[in-house]
């Protein structure tokens, strides 16, 4: 590590070194002889047929439930192009992937911001905005959220599921970094708590790698006819090469225990992470994931966030803007911290630099 050099809090990409591209060279040159003819030309709009049934059966769903697409954010322009007109309401938590929060607006939806405790939604909150308007969507990353780190209780899931079927609103669940838990268990996903109700939304990004855009969407038998006709409309179908490959790598076995290296590097990461806010920072509001690749501190009214945020570079790190995680402009005091691409030794110097940028900010 340079002394000199900034650290960046700011993206969360996987660990460069992690990317198991030996491995993709052979998987390539095994699946270009097998398919090549079928891979390198027009395909069907759902994806490559073999890499959708080894999801279906990963998940335990209908062929016909599994859409493969360009990743995961791809569908979440599906999602808002399809289910939601100007005007529509869409729920999302607040903060929420700063992305989705641009989707949902591009399609001129009004965007309602649902606060976020350190359990998932306030729950009373989110009950009130539904008296006032029932939401199209309700877009939710519920394990290891980004860019909070929360994950949402089992208690809160199961209100939500049954608001879901009350209201009659659709949940997207997007739910990249569920298969990195570092403790702990998973709680039942949205999609399986009321799979009539859940478009489910993931992708290889996080635990094979982002490169290959490769991500799917699983759904109800009744709405995915309208997805897989929007695929086939906006790109003919998704790229075929990268799915031929990553196919090749599951088929292989090569996913679980890659999976299962992956927590071995990022979960000491994390608890680095962790500790060094406890020792440096003790007092500040911070949110202890179990797993995924970000934590969050929500800093308070005596820190001046946004010069913060604006000088962090002279303290020789580099912070995003935390209001683009929230829907309201709120977010100055909000700090979102990526782990999993920093060494313990970037962390470390990174959260003391951090310590001192606090310290010179208070009001
Ligand atoms: C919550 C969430 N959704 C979607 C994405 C986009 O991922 P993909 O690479 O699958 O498009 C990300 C990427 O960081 C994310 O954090």
């Amino acid at each position: 590590m340079d002394k000199n050099e900034p650290i960046y809090f700011t993206r969360g990409n996987p660990a460069t070194d992690a990317l198991p591209i030996d491995d993709f060279r052979e998987c390539a040159d095994a699946i270009f002889k097998e398919e090549g003819r079928v891979l390198f030309q027009y395909g069907h709009y759902s994806g490559y047929g073999p890499l959708r049934q080894w999801i279906a059966d990963w998940f335990g769903v209908a062929y016909e439930q599994v859409l493969l697409g360009n990743s995961s954010m791809e569908f979440l322009t599906f999602a808002a192009a399809l289910f939601v007109e100007k005007g529509d309401t869409v729920f999302l938590e607040n903060p929420s992937y700063d992305r989705a929060i641009t989707a949902m607006k591009r399609v001129g939806a009004t965007v309602v911001g649902i606060p976020l405790e350190h359990d998932g939604i306030d729950l009373q909150a989110f009950e009130a905005a539904l008296q006032k308007s029932v939401p199209k969507l309700f877009y939710i990353v519920p394990d290891f959220q980004n860019p909070a780190g929360v994950t949402i209780s089992i208690e809160k899931r199961q209100r939500i599921a049954e608001l879901a079927r009350e209201y009659g609103f659709l949940i997207v669940e997007d739910a990249p970094y569920r298969f990195l838990r570092y403790q702990g268990e998973n709680p039942p996903a949205f999609r399986e708590l009321v799979p009539e109700k859940t478009l489910h939304i993931s992708s290889f990004s996080k635990i094979m790698s982002p490169g290959v855009r490769v991500g799917f969407l699983i759904g109800p038998k009744d709405i995915m006819p309208k997805l897989h006709k929007w695929s086939e409309d906006t790109y003919i179908h998704p790229a075929l090469v990268t799915e031929g490959i990553v196919y090749e790598y599951c088929r292989r076995g090569l996913l679980e225990p890659n999976i299962e290296s992956l927590k071995a590097l990022y979960a000491p990461r994390m608890a680095c992470m962790l500790q060094m806010l406890d020792k440096h920072l003790p007092g500040i509001d911070f949110i202890r994931p179990e797993g995924g690749f970000f934590l969050s501190l929500n800093l308070s009214d005596e820190i001046n966030g946004r010069a913060l945020q604006e000088n962090a570079e002279k303290f020789g790190i580099v912070l995003s803007n935390g209001s683009g995680f929230f829907t309201d402009g709120q977010g100055d005091n909000f700090v979102r911290l990526p782990f999993c691409g920093l060494s313990p030794e970037e962390i470390e110097e990174g959260v003391i630099r951090l310590a001192k940028a606090i310290d010179h900010h208070r009001i």
